[in-house]
Parts: structure tokens; C-alpha cells; sequence
């Protein structure tokens, strides 16, 4: 993939230097934005894909795509569950204040924010992401995220981002060294079709769950392992999955489980 980080049109000194360190950091080149639109821009040096710095954030901009950080579907989903209500990745994870959970696919953090909700500031999420520029929008969409409400603030700051592959760090880890180890992998068919989540595909590691991770991250996990799917597209029974939370429409999301 063909990838360079630049900045809006409004740019300043700060702003190219901070540009010019980020593609030092992703080891990519850092061109200097011209008064060209991104499509141009993108066509005249051949690029899939511009990393565009912000002021206020970093976006990964394609011919027809924005892709970026943002935390929108997890505050709904935190405050259902604020409200009392009962989420199935809750009921199948079992999280409860101060636990430790692993998020071994961390993509945008979503689900990584709704831990960090519920395990609270003595709890911990770690969340692996094996893709340098999801993690790094990760990264910086955690820490850079001020326009929010102070407990959003609070659940953003307990996240641990580390750019690694599950397989590398599970080998790393002690046994039973968090309560929970927790997958969402790259659905096979993806259930809706926008040109952000084509972006996103484009860049995530679409890798199937095999017995052998998962023997892995049982013997890492302290209670239980639980696996993001799609009701009727997953690979559960090939997995010996058969405890489950969630969906009862084909296509909707399901949560399966294995106790330690
Ligand atoms: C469906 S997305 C996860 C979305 C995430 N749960 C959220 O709520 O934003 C799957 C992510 O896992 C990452 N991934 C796939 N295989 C991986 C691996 N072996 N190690 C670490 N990350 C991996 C992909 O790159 C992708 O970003």
C-alpha cells in the first residue's frame, strides 16, 4: 500500500513539523501539501492513501474516503450501560470493576472503550492491534480526545495501545495474566457497505481464529475468552464454541464464549 502523511491546505509550521515526525514515527514519506485537493493530490503521486494531520486530528484520507478515530458508537453503548441496560458483550465477557481485560483486536477501540468503562480506573484493557496506522489512530484518538464529557476522558486514558499481533504477545504473557481475552476479527462478510468501512478493510488484518490461538489465550486468560461474530457467518462450531450471547437474527452480532 502506497501511503504518505501531509496536512490540510491551512497548515503552519507546527503543523508540517508535526506532520514530518509522524512520518518519521510510521516510517512513510511526508510530502508537502500543495493548494491541491486530496483526490489530486492522491492521483498525481500515485497514492492509495494520504495520512492527513489535522489540527485537531489525524485522518486517512482515500480518493473517496475519510477514515478516523472517533468515539461516537461507544458513548451510545456506554451510556445504555450506565442506564442499567444489558449489553451482550457485558453478559458474555462478565467484566465487573477492577477487572483486566486483553483486546486483542483493537481496530478503532470501541469495544476496548466500552471495557474501560466498565472496569474503571482500577480495572486495565490492553488492546493489541497488529496494523501500524489503525493502531496509531488508535494511539492518538485516545489521547488527543479533549471534545468530551470528563468521564469519556477518564476511559480514554485507561486504554494501553500496543502495535503487535496477538499471536506475538499472547506468546509473551504469563499465565492467567488477565481475567478476560477478548477477539473481534475481521468479519468475512462485512454487514454493511460504506466507503469508511472499505477504508478500514483495506488496512485491517483479516486473519481467521484458529484452536491453537485460542488454546493460547486460554491458558493467558484467568476466567474466560470471548469471541466477537456474525450470527450464522462464524466459524463456532468449527471452534467447539457452543456457549453464546447475543443475536437471533442471521447476520446480527453474537458473542461466543469458552470458560477457563
Ligand atoms: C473488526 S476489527 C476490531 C474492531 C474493534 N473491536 C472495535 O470495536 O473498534 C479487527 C481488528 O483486528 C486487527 N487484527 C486482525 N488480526 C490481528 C492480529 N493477529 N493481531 C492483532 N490485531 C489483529 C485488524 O487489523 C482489525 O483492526
Amino acid at each position: 500500500m502506497k501511503i504518505a502523511v501531509t496536512t490540510t491546505r491551512e497548515t503552519d509550521d507546527n503543523l508540517n513539523l508535526k506532520a514530518i515526525e509522524i512520518a518519521k514515527e510510521l516510517n512513510i514519506p511526508y510530502i508537502k501539501r500543495e493548494n491541491f485537493s486530496i483526490k489530486k493530490a492522491i492521483l498525481k503521486e500515485n497514492f492509495d492513501y494520504l495520512l492527513v494531520v489535522e489540527r485537531d486530528k489525524i485522518v486517512i484520507k482515500g480518493e473517496d474516503s475519510n477514515l478516523f478515530w472517533h468515539p461516537n458508537m461507544s458513548e451510545l453503548r456506554i451510556k445504555s450501560i450506565e442506564q442499567g441496560n444489558k449489553e451482550a458483550i457485558i453478559e458474555a465477557t462478565k467484566l465487573c470493576e477492577g477487572d483486566s481485560i486483553l483486546d486483542c483486536t483493537l481496530g478503532l477501540a470501541g469495544d476496548s472503550l466500552v471495557f474501560s468503562t466498565v472496569v474503571g480506573e482500577n480495572g486495565s484493557v490492553v488492546g493489541t492491534e497488529v496494523n501500524k496506522y489503525i493502531a496509531y489512530l488508535s494511539k492518538c484518538g485516545l489521547e488527543n480526545y479533549t471534545n468530551a464529557n470528563d468521564e469519556i476522558i477518564t476511559y480514554t486514558n485507561n486504554i494501553k495501545v500496543v502495535n503487535e499481533s496477538y499471536e506475538d504477545y499472547l506468546l509473551k504473557q504469563k499465565d492467567n495474566s488477565f481475567d478476560v481475552v477478548y477477539f473481534d476479527p475481521m468479519f468475512k462478510k462485512p454487514n454493511k457497505k460504506s466507503t469508511s468501512i472499505n477504508s478500514f478493510r483495506d488496512f485491517a488484518d483479516h486473519k481467521e481464529l484458529t484452536n491453537e490461538i485460542l488454546d493460547e489465550a486460554l491458558r493467558v486468560c484467568k476466567k474466560r475468552v470471548v469471541i466477537k461474530e456474525r450470527h450464522g457467518f462464524n466459524d463456532f462450531e468449527k471452534l467447539g464454541i457452543k456457549k453464546y450471547y447475543g443475536g437471533k437474527k442471521k447476520g446480527s452480532i453474537i458473542y461466543g464464549v469458552i470458560e477457563k
